[in-house]
């Protein structure tokens, strides 16, 4: 039972840690809020407990990170299903493109990982149902010298995260509490 608001705090780091090292974690795929009321999906790669900073990896060229340059609050929201716990967070994003975090980033990525971005930007109109990757990719890991000319699509979007409103759904009576790194305050659920 969490009784303490340094509790909930670290029970969100622990959740948050887990999620970008666990790919069967409930907190591994994440929504992405961005201040032009638009949600998606994405895979939580990293947090860094110290800054408070989530890691994601995106395409340069995605509407979302058009939308964080034009605002930069974000909200994240994770849910644990089997344990009742939500986090929703709220921050600011970065996107980085030209940085040494963007480029161990890609580095770190397998091929197949990286093969996203041979192909076309996010968000284009087809006249049918397709991948947006060129033909010789369909199915194919490409090579180092085959991803080096689209390392430009590939960007990393960090996001500060300022406040996290923990929520433990319980029979015995919900639980609610908003925590920053330095305090926080129980809130009725
Ligand atoms: C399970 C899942 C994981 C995803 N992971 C990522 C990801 O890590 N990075 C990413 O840019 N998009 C990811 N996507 C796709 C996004 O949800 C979104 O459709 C895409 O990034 C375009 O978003 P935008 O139009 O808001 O920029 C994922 C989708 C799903 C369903």
């Amino acid at each position: 039972m969490i009784e303490t608001l340094d509790a909930v705090r670290d029970d969100a780091i622990r959740r948050l840690k887990e999620g970008a090292e666990s790919r069967y974690s409930a907190m591994h795929t994440p929504v992405l809020a961005t201040a032009d009321a638009d949600v998606r999906v994405l895979v939580l790669r990293g947090f860094d407990a110290d800054s408070w900073t989530l890691r994601f990896h995106t395409d340069s060229r995605s509407p979302k990170v058009d939308a964080i340059a034009a605002d930069p609050r974000v909200g994240v929201l994770a849910y644990d299903a089997e344990a009742k716990v939500q986090l929703r967070l709220r921050g600011t994003g970065r996107v980085e493109r030209d940085t040494e975090l963007a480029d161990s980033a890609w580095s770190e990525s397998t091929e197949f990982a990286r093969r996203c971005y041979l192909g076309a930007a996010p968000g284009e109109t087809r006249d049918g149902p397709n991948s947006g990757l060129p033909n010789w990719a369909e199915g194919e890991q490409p090579t180092e010298e085959q991803l080096a000319p689209v390392r430009a699509n590939f960007a990393v979007l960090l996001v500060k995260v300022e406040e996290i409103d923990w929520y433990w759904l319980s029979n015995d009576g919900h639980r609610r509490a908003l925590v920053r790194r330095d305090g926080g305050r129980w809130l009725t659920p």
